[in-house]
């Protein structure tokens, strides 16, 4: 068998991907079901992530589920609807986050703004990975998380609230992988540079501070995603934050010398 054959357990693996309405997380949500992969598409926006599910090549493998990942209760009926519908979660793949914009800086973000990307970014992370962790735990079964965190988990973005709890993320993902490591439960971070995506209203200017030449796109992530995700393929990373950036962090106050 090749290897990057049957990257997935079709029999046993089910993946939770939160934010699978648009942008990364949808194109992450169907790479999954195209890998024959049992989806739980959850999103609080009932059109994009119906529209989402039902763009997969084979819809039964796609479930489609609305609700407001800022609230525990929510989070606790994801998990709910997932286990009903798939079984066992083996998958989960944090990508939902609040809209960015640019005038919550810091002296404009409100409580509420900040109190909100907390909740979804950090507060369902958290709770929704432990959550799977315990069952995972008492099912003797090896699992796979991946967060999708940010550069600026490491340098300001000028939107405070973002930034500072994509770095709770990033720190998220270390704790997470270092005690689920031993129940074989691998742990990750996504890092996206500038993915013209939907969550990020893209300047094209921005093209010529990043290396490969241009701006990313959801489709550049899922790939990454998936790999990383795979037991088969990444068996052995886990506290890993895996950059997908075009080069973008290379940046600095020194230009590239001009070679032709
Ligand atoms: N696009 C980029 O350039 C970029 C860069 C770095 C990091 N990221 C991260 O990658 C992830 C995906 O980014 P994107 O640009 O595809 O985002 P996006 O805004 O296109 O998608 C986010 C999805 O999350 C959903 N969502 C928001 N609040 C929710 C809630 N309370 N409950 C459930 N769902 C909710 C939205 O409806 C949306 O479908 C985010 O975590 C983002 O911070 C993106």
């Amino acid at each position: 068998m090749a290897l990057f054959d049957q990257a997935f357990d079709r029999q046993r693996d089910a993946a939770v991907v939160t934010g699978a309405g648009n942008g990364i997380g949808r194109a992450i949500a169907l790479a999954l079901a195209g890998e024959g992969v049992r989806t739980v598409f959850a999103d609080i926006n009932a059109d994009t992530a119906g529209a989402a599910a039902d763009a997969a090549a084979d819809p039964a493998l796609a479930f489609a589920w609305v609700g407001d990942l800022a609230e525990r209760a929510e989070c606790d009926r994801l998990l709910a609807d997932a286990r009903k519908r798939f079984g066992l979660i083996t998958l989960f793949v944090h990508s939902a986050s609040p809209p960015r914009r640019e005038q919550d800086h810091v002296l404009a973000v409100s409580d509420e703004t900040w109190e909100r990307m907390r909740a979804v970014n950090l507060d369902a992370g958290f709770h929704l990975g432990r959550e799977i962790a315990k069952s995972l735990i008492a099912a003797k079964s090896p699992g796979s998380m991946l967060y999708l965190t940010s550069l600026h988990a490491h340098t300001p973005r000028n939107l405070p609230h973002y930034s500072s709890s994509k770095a709770g993320m990033a720190i998220l993902v270390k704790e997470l992988a270092r005690t689920l490591g031993r129940y074989a439960i691998r742990v990750n971070a996504l890092v996206p540079g500038a993915i013209a995506a939907g969550g990020f209203v893209a300047d094209p200017a921005l093209a010529r501070h990043i290396p490969l030449g241009r701006l990313g796109r959801a489709d550049d992530l899922a790939p990454m995603a998936l790999a990383v995700l795979s037991n088969r393929i990444a068996a052995y990373v886990s506290g890993a934050s895996i950059v997908v950036d075009g080069g973008l962090a290379l940046t600095n106050w020194f230009d590239p010398p001009e070679l032709d």
